[in-house]
């Protein structure tokens, strides 16, 4: 990924600091009750991953950026924190409207926080664009198991921002790997499918309720999240050029 690449992927972060994606005040805002009690726990799982500070990434960043002397690498991932920080408060404050429980702590959630924290930065955004990918799957289904017009285009609007993520973590992860030595290649993809489909299966497993309803069977679930990671992160010949990140001029 070179200086231009970052540049482009500044300026889209910084357009959307400046004009966030929002869920309009109009929409119906009507949750049943059933459909409240299906996704009450699900949900506050998933916003409770939202909230994090990126203390570890930014650090991981930080030190990266100054050693690779790597442009505007730090700006780019503080303004994809503060998007998730908005991810969190928008499905807080649906939740907070709609009476629904938050959560503080969650298994799930402590275990991303424990990998991450072990993490350089290679790694981290390796852990994290698991996340994100099946979140995308997660907020999908989220929004179909529900009338509630306000809620739909929150899932909508998470996705959206989440589409851009990956795109954007998919070429720095590709970029972060083509400066590792080539023969452990093949090795750190294979570990990090194998992370990721046992992530997509602990995922189905914890919130099954809700991807039942939306339609999933476990084996479709994952096969949505395999088809999403094949397309963003198994690198196939040619489609991605694969060069370490480049310093400015
Ligand atoms: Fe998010
Ligand atoms: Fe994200």
């Amino acid at each position: 990924m070179g200086a231009g690449e970052l540049e482009i992927w500044l300026n889209h972060f910084e357009h959307h600091a400046r004009h966030p994606r929002c869920v309009p005040h109009r929409l119906s805002d009507v949750l049943k009750a059933d459909e409240c009690e299906l996704i009450a726990s699900s949900m506050a799982t998933f916003q409770l991953g939202e909230q994090s500070q990126g203390r570890t990434l930014l650090r991981a960043t930080e030190r990266f950026a100054q050693q690779k002397h790597v442009p505007h690498l730090l700006r780019i991932i503080e303004l994809l924190i503060r998007e998730e920080q908005r991810h969190a408060s928008q499905l807080r404050a649906f939740m907070q409207d709609h009476r629904m429980p938050l959560k503080r702590t969650d298994w799930t959630d402590r275990i991303f926080r424990l990998v991450r924290r072990m993490a350089g930065l290679q790694l981290y955004v390796s852990v994290l664009i698991c996340a994100e990918l099946i979140g995308i799957a997660y907020y999908r289904a989220l929004e179909s198991v529900t009338d509630c017009e306000r809620l739909r285009v929150l899932c909508r609007t998470i996705v959206c921002d989440e589409l851009a993520h990956v795109g954007f973590e998919s070429q720095l992860l590709f970029s972060l790997r083509a400066g590792r030595a080539a023969g452990l290649q093949p090795l750190t993809r294979l570990a990090h499918r194998i992370f990721f489909a046992t992530i997509a299966a602990v995922v189905w497993l914890t919130h099954r309720s809700v991807l039942r309803k939306a339609g999933h069977s476990g084996r479709s679930f994952l096969r949505s999240c395999r088809d999403q990671y094949q397309f963003y992160v198994a690198p196939v010949a040619g489609r991605i050029p694969t060069q370490p990140l480049k310093a400015s001029a």
